[in-house]
């Protein structure tokens, strides 16, 4: 029997300074009444100088890796989701995988904007129930704050950094994430976009000039896609499940605006209190928002081994998807880690590796400059 894949571990990270939006109404012309009264958001975190999406997405995976007690090196997948990567490539993942220490794991980034979490959980999954691996770490990590345009107030008073990270592990009991949901529609991918700096428009006097470089966004028309897809999404994987909407004790959406999961939890017919909301505190993270929802779900008691569990979100591209997970907790078999040891040896590790890469090259160039 293939196994099934169990979230087993859970961890977020977000960063210290907290702006509000009498802060950004500083800086453009709006107001704390009309963000909150059109989106819900209260305040949102961001990077300082020192922060980046790699060194957010470590610290959220450090802390999933404790809760599903697992080494790094036990770990054969990471897949960091995000908009914000540090470089067009090499990939975060690459980076995270060396912060971590997590030799023995393959590393790549996935792009699905604020989607790419649930994107990024249904691929682990499917590794792990075709037997191909056994642990996973799947990451959604942003530092939006530095792709906004600080002087459009179209876009500016939305977005929030940070990170959050789940554990998913092969077990035979029955449980973990039972069906899922993914969906793409790029004729409508002007929408919102970041359009400079990739190979279509790299970076030029010309993209600078003219903003390329920050989020565009139609608000109005990512809204009406957004309240139409999040009920649609969430009802196609509640019914591959095999079970009703009457069994999910709590639906975790992606946090983008208040009006949407309102609309959403309307077009599910379920009431709001079952719809997660965190919004008011860390704005739109983009594709972090939903493990870092998750994390204070669980931390304020709203999530028992045993709930069923959607996860709903939607973003640029279009995409949009859902998944529906039996929610189990960190697996019986306790171990002993040692998390401030695996942290010194990742940096040990990566400093050697880098001074014997060098010392290799010195003696491969003597060797072919004598031949
Ligand atoms: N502060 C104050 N007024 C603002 C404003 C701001 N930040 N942004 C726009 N306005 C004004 C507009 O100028 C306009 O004024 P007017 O009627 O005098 O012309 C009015 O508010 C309505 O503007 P509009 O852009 O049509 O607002 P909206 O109702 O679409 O709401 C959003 C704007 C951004 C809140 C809303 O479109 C939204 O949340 N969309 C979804 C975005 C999203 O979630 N993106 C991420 C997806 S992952």
């Amino acid at each position: 029997m293939s196994p099934y894949a169990h979230i087993t571990g859970w961890g977020m990270a977000v960063p210290e300074r907290v702006m509000t939006n009498d802060d950004i109404a500083k800086m453009v012309d709006t107001s704390d009444e009309w963000i909150q009264s059109m989106t819900g958001i209260r305040e949102r975190r961001i990077a300082n100088d020192e922060q980046t999406t790699a060194s957010l997405a470590a610290d959220a995976a450090r802390k999933a890796l404790n809760v599903a007690n697992l080494k790094p090196a036990d770990l054969d997948l990471i897949i960091v989701s995000t908009s914000s990567p540090e470089h067009t490539f090499p990939s975060t993942a690459s980076l995270v995988q060396d912060r971590l220490g997590a030799y023995k794991a393959g590393a790549f980034d996935l792009l699905a904007a604020c989607t790419g979490f649930i994107y990024g959980v249904k691929l682990a999954t499917d590794s792990i129930r075709a037997d191909a691996i056994k642990n996973a770490l799947v990451i959604g990590a942003e530092t939006l704050s530095r792709l906004v345009n600080w002087n459009d107030r179209n876009t500016c008073i939305l977005f929030g950094d940070g990170a959050g990270a789940f554990v998913l592990q092969a077990a035979e009991d029955t449980g973990g994430v039972l069906s899922s949901v993914l969906r793409s529609d790029g004729s409508g991918a002007e929408l919102l976009s970041l359009p400079g700096g990739g190979s279509r428009y790299p970076t030029s006097p010309d993209t600078l000039k003219n903003g390329m470089h920050y989020i565009q966004m139609n608000g109005r028309e990512v809204f009406r896609f957004a309240t139409r897809v999040m009920a649609q999404a969430t009802e196609e994987a509640v019914e591959k499940a095999n079970i009703t909407m009457d069994d999910i004790h709590l639906v975790i959406p992606h946090q983008a605006n208040k009006r949407i999961i309102e609309a959403a939890a309307r077009g599910m017919n379920i009431p709001i209190e079952r719809c997660y909301m965190n919004l008011d505190r860390y704005g739109n993270t983009s594709t972090a928002s939903i493990p870092i929802a998750t994390c204070e779900a669980i931390q304020q008691g709203r999530i028992h081994p045993g709930d069923k569990i959607v996860f709903v979100g939607f973003g640029a591209g279009l995409t949009w998807g859902a998944a529906v997970a039996l929610w189990s907790g960190p697996l019986t078999t306790r171990r002993i880690i040692y998390p401030a040891r695996y942290r010194f040896y990742a940096r040990l590790r990566s400093i050697l590796l880098r001074w014997l890469r060098r010392i290799d090259a010195i003696i491969w160039g003597r060797y072919h400059n004598s031949g």
